[in-house]
Order: structure tokens, then sequence, then C-alpha cells
């Protein structure tokens, strides 16, 4: 059985006493449900992200799936280490036991000017250092409208993994996050979803990765909307920004990707 993903993207949302009133409440709720095969992310601000381990490595016992929650970080720089005031680089979160990056969201494309070759560079500093990124792509309203949505999610990907061998892109997750979906409440629709991830199954087979690299959807997605969407062929789960805030809702989501 292929593994499920789920990510809680908090962005900048919790303080540190919100985020681990979070976690106490949803780690024993995991203790309900048994099964491995599903990689459960969260992916604080970097401040939290000490806590938030912590809390986890307390919790290994509680349920099997318990070790199946990941670390994860919004960013990091794309240099090993230098005079970047403000920055944090991969081997940072590395050494605090962060597992997986967000590389390349679209809030950080947008407000920070992120393009697909600065991305390349993040994604082997986070390979080099162990890590899995996670890398977003997904095309604006514009490209959506004009019919460019393929070539523009294309683009993305070939830029972004220039320079990568099969063996190195088949260590990432994808997740395909239409820009006109995210915090917006418009989720895309199934057919969308599946004209887009199946885009992508075929983007990446022609590079000879294996189906085995999984892709999330991301945008809108709530505890309503996501088990149509999961049900969709080469959807791998989800990466969940607004309802990943509220416990009940986040675990909804869990639950109906476990079904
Ligand atoms: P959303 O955000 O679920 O609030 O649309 C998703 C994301 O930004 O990853």
């Amino acid at each position: 059985m292929k593994k499920k993903y789920l990510i809680a993207n908090w962005k900048m949302y919790k303080t540190v006493q919100e985020a681990t009133h979070f976690m106490e409440a949803l780690l024993p709720q995991l203790k309900a449900i048994d099964g491995p095969e599903l990689v459960l992310g969260i992916a604080p601000s970097f401040v939290h992200l000490p806590t938030i381990g912590a809390l986890i490595g307390d919790k290994k016992s509680i349920s099997p799936l318990s070790n199946s929650i990941q670390l994860v970080a919004q960013n990091c720089h794309h240099e090993a280490a230098g005079a970047f005031t403000g920055e944090v680089s991969a081997g940072i979160l590395a050494s605090i036991g962060v597992g997986g990056v967000l590389i390349g969201h679209s809030e950080r494309r947008s407000y920070q000017k992120e393009d697909n070759l600065l991305l390349a560079k993040k994604i082997k500093r986070v390979l080099e250092n162990g890590m899995q990124p996670f890398l977003c792509c997904g095309e604006s309203l514009e490209a959506r409208k004009s019919g460019s949505h393929q070539a523009v999610v294309q683009q993305q990907l070939q830029e972004s993994l220039a320079g990568l061998t099969s063996k190195e892109i088949e260590k990432l997750a994808i997740a395909y996050e239409p820009v006109w979906a995210i915090g917006t409440g418009q989720v895309a629709g199934l057919d969308v979803i599946t004209e887009m991830h199946t885009f992508i199954r075929k983007f990446l087979s022609d590079q000879c990765v294996s189906e085995k690299v999984p892709i999330l959807y991301g945008g809108s997605c709530n505890p309503q909307n996501v088990k149509a969407i999961f049900n969709c062929p080469n959807v791998a789960g989800g990466l969940i920004g607004s309802a990943s805030l509220q416990v009940d809702q986040f675990m909804k989501i869990v639950m109906a990707l476990l079904e």
C-alpha cells in the first residue's frame, strides 16, 4: 500500500502556547488510529519546531502513528551557511530533527519573489541534509484562464528539478497547489485535480521517476471536500492551510484520508 501524506501548514499563525495546546489535543486522538502508512507533517513557525519536536518525542509510545509524525519547516535558505541575518539553513533544521521542508510555496514565490532557479538550490540543500523536500507548484488564475496551466507547472518542475538524478527526485514529494485555490475557499474541481495530477505523474515518469513519489493536493481543503479529493487518481494526500489550524477539523481530514 502506498504511503499517504497530510501536511499541516500553519503559516504565520499560532503562538507557542497555541501550538502546544494543539499538539497536546492532537496526539492522544491519534491513539485510536493504527496504521503506519500515514506521514503526518506539522509545519509550524520556525520558532516552534523544537517545542513541537519535543512533544512528538514524548508521545512516541502512545500510538504507532506517532512514529509517522514529521516535523516540517516552511522554508530554508539556499546557502549552506554564511552571513545571512535572519535566515535559517537546511543544516540547522536537520540538526533539530526536522524531516521535511516546504519549498516554493506560492506565498513565498509571490511575496519573496522566489523563482525556480533559487528553489532548485534549496532542494539540493534539503537533500544534502537528509530531509524530504515538499516542492510546491501551481498556476495563477490568469494562467488557468489562458489555458497555459500545464506549461506553467511543467516549467516550475523542469527548472526546480534541473540537475537532480531520478534517484534524487524520488526523495521528494510534490504538492500541486493552484494559486487561485489557496486560502480562497475556491477548491479546484475534481476534474482539474485529476488532470493536473495525471500530468505531473506523466512528467515524473518521463524523467524515470518512480510512481512512489507522492503528489499532494493543496488549496482550500476542508473536512467536507477532502474525501472526494483524496479519491482522485494520483492524489497521495494533502497540504492543508487554514483547516489545519483547528484540531477537530484537522482530525476529520486525517480520518478522511485513512478511510
Ligand atoms: P489553504 O492553504 O488550505 O488555507 O488554502 C493551503 C496552503 O497554503 O498550503
